[in-house]
């Protein structure tokens, strides 16, 4: 049988699918608003089952590739398990986004288990102001876990939310990572999904980013597709740089993207707090054709883009405290 495709109401086809494991995380990052405390009880968050049924009827649908987020996926004591159950869906990319500071003694474990490819979340390279952008003491266990992640033979892509003041100076310096190792380097607008922590001060346009690169380093521009990063091969370097300008560079128009919460709602846009719930459908063991029809639904409802896509963004502090308000997050 033909694999049905899914297409939202704009035109773009729906392939990845986000999920998150748990709203729970051991960092806290200045720009980010998840928690450390829970006082959720489990059956909050679906179990490695629903999440396995969910995706099987995903992929009947066309889904192709499943990254695992959060919080910290990592703190789910049944992540390898969930990792494997996944794999074993017929999912053709499995990948994990964490913050790395608990992944190194897994790596053997989640690569038996079949996980593809590893996202590393790292604001600095300098362990005091690593603290200050997340507020633990976990630089060496991080880097650590890039090293060790290369060594284990996973692609690596490195996560840094640029902040302007705060580690402006160390643009080049990820760069150099890029240089010298096999990996991916991507610098990612700060995006105003945090509530409180919305700091207007702090966005570094992606723009001033990468020109501060392009000033120093020779680039090729790699065809973009669906991802959010513009991507670039360092012309001397083993690795690769991209960009991720969430707001005043938008990507909207090439998302392929839903998103699955933590307590089983899916979610059409990171931007929008539009959802539809799953997580009865699963416990009341409802047909597959109700949740597909639901997965159908939301992907109906995909809005074409945050607030700012399209608009010629002028990243100045005004515009920029105005984004808070206008793009809200609703949780997870
Ligand atoms: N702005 C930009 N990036 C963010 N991340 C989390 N919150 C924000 C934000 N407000 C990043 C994390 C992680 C990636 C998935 O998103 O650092 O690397
Ligand atoms: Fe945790 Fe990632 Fe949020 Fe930092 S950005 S607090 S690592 S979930």
């Amino acid at each position: 049988m033909e694999t049905e495709k899914l297409y939202d109401s704009f035109g773009r086809r729906v392939r990845s699918l986000r999920i998150s494991l748990t709203e729970l995380c051991n960092f806290r990052c200045i720009y980010c608003t998840t928690s450390s405390i829970s006082i959720l009880p489990s059956s909050h968050y679906l179990t490695r089952y629903e999440i396995h049924r969910f995706v099987c009827i995903a992929n009947k649908l066309g889904i192709e590739k499943v990254r695992l987020t959060g919080g910290e996926p990592m703190l789910r004591e049944d992540i390898v398990e969930i990792v494997q159950s996944v794999k074993t869906t017929g999912t053709q990319e499995v990948s994990i986004t964490t913050n790395g500071s608990r992944l190194a003694p897994m790596l053997s474990a989640l690569k038996k288990a079949g996980l593809d490819r590893i996202n590393i979340s790292l604001d600095s390279m300098n362990a005091e102001r690593f603290r200050e952008v997340t507020l633990v003491h976990a630089f060496r266990e991080v880097m650590q876990s890039v090293f060790l992640a290369l060594k284990a033979g996973f692609p690596v892509k490195l996560n840094m939310v640029a902040l302007k003041g705060l580690t402006r100076d160390e643009i080049l310096e990820f760069v150099g990572l890029a240089r010298d190792w096999p990996l991916d380097v991507r610098f990612l607008e700060f995006m105003p999904l945090c509530g409180e922590a919305w700091r207007p001060d702090l966005v570094f346009p992606i723009g001033e980013i990468r020109s501060i690169v392009q000033d120093h380093f020779q680039l090729e521009e790699i065809p973009r597709d669906d991802a959010p990063a513009q991507t670039f091969r360092l012309i001397s370097g083993k690795g690769r740089v991209g960009f991720i300008g969430s707001l005043t560079e938008s990507f909207c128009d090439q998302c392929s993207r839903i998103r699955l919460t933590a307590d089983g709602n899916i979610r059409p846009c990171l931007f929008s707090g539009t959802q539809v719930p799953i997580k009865a459908l699963l416990r009341e063991n409802a047909p597959d054709a109700a949740i597909a029809a639901a997965i159908r639904e939301a992907v109906r409802i995909k809005p074409a883009g945050n607030a700012f896509r399209n608009q010629s963004f002028d990243s100045s502090e005004e515009t920029l405290r105005g984004a808070g308000p206008a793009i809200r997050k609703t949780g997870g």
